[in-house]
């Protein structure tokens, strides 16, 4: 019977299929490195959210690891060469938790618009601050999407919702998906020049780190609103923390930093940001999802050699 190791918090529901699917299961969270690499050799399979980072030292000692499922979308936390160098076969979950991060990104869009969390702290605070807080609409204006796949094509769907225009630009996206989609599909530049509101959805690579660059931010126009709910590195922090400062970039909506957990980083407090701690995924229907895709794919992969989603 093969055996797996779930090593990050996920649901209950994963252990339930490996168990009902004939997969052995141990479920230990909040292993240290060392703790893991002692035990890793056991394991036939390893189920992680984003707590477990699996390092080519910790595979030197995967001696009968087959596969690693991620529940969720990104794959950072995994030495994908490595575990390739190793034949360990590397799964995502990239469909389970779409809707619930399109739906984040959309909650920081209304955040930023009409500046609630501030507006929520005045008024809890006694200041009835009325005038403070004018708005603006998001009916009629541009949404820039940096990448249109599974989460940005939901964020377009729902700002259609919202009578808004949605821009993207998206190397693959094709004519025919981009007119499917209602989206209208540009270059970078124009992205940047256009989008009143510019909202993230893509992995970070080599090619899309610090895609929103200081030059990037410097083609915006004066006011947009920045959304980032895909990975901390697609944005120049620092630049975008002198945008803050000096007006051009009218507000920003971060549920993801360069460096995580950030418990300290230097756009805290500027004036303009809104932040949450990586909760793009964080609903119950979406956890439920990604428990049970990631179960069924690596108990078919581990029991009939079934590739899903690698
Ligand atoms: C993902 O990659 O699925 C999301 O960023 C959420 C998470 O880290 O679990």
């Amino acid at each position: 019977m093969p055996k797996v190791l779930i090593s990050d918090k996920m649901d209950p529901k994963a252990a339930e299929i490996f168990r009902a699917r004939g997969v052995e299961v141990d479920e230990i969270i909040g292993l240290s490195k060392e703790e893991l690499a002692e035990i890793i050799g056991k394991y036939d399979g390893l189920a992680v959210r984003s707590s477990t980072k699996l390092t080519p030292k910790i595979l030197e000692s995967a001696t009968n690891l087959k596969v690693v499922g991620r529940a969720g979308i990104g794959v950072d936390n995994i030495d994908i060469p490595a575990a390739s160098a190793k034949g360990v076969v590397v799964m995502n979950t990239p469909f389970g938790n779409s809707i619930t991060t399109a739906e984040h990104a959309i909650a920081m869009m209304f955040a930023l618009a009409r500046q609630l969390p501030e507006a929520d702290a005045s008024t809890q605070a006694g200041k009835w601050e009325k005038s403070k807080f004018m708005g603006v609409e998001l009916t009629h204006k541009t949404l820039g999407l940096i990448g249109a796949g599974n989460i940005g094509s939901i964020v377009a769907d729902r700002a259609h919702g919202l009578k808004m225009k949605v821009i993207a630009y998206d190397p693959f996206l094709t004519e025919e998906r981009a007119v499917e989609l209602g989206i209208e599909k540009v270059t970078l530049d124009e992205l940047f020049e256009r989008s009143d509101f510019l909202t993230l959805h893509t992995p970070l690579t080599d090619q899309t780190r610090g895609i929103v660059s200081r030059e990037a931010l410097a083609k915006t126009k004066k006011g947009v609103r920045i959304i980032n709910c895909a990975r901390g590195g697609l944005i120049d922090e620092e630049a975008l923390k002198d945008a803050l400062e000096s007006g051009h970039v009218a507000g920003a909506a971060l549920d993801v930093f360069a460096e995580e957990p950030a418990k300290e980083n230097a756009l805290f407090g500027t004036p303009g940001l809104i932040s949450t701690p990586h909760l793009g995924a964080s609903t119950s229907e979406a956890q439920v999802n990604v428990a049970i895709q990631v179960a069924e794919q690596m108990a078919d992969f581990l029991l009939d050699g079934g590739v899903t989603n690698a």
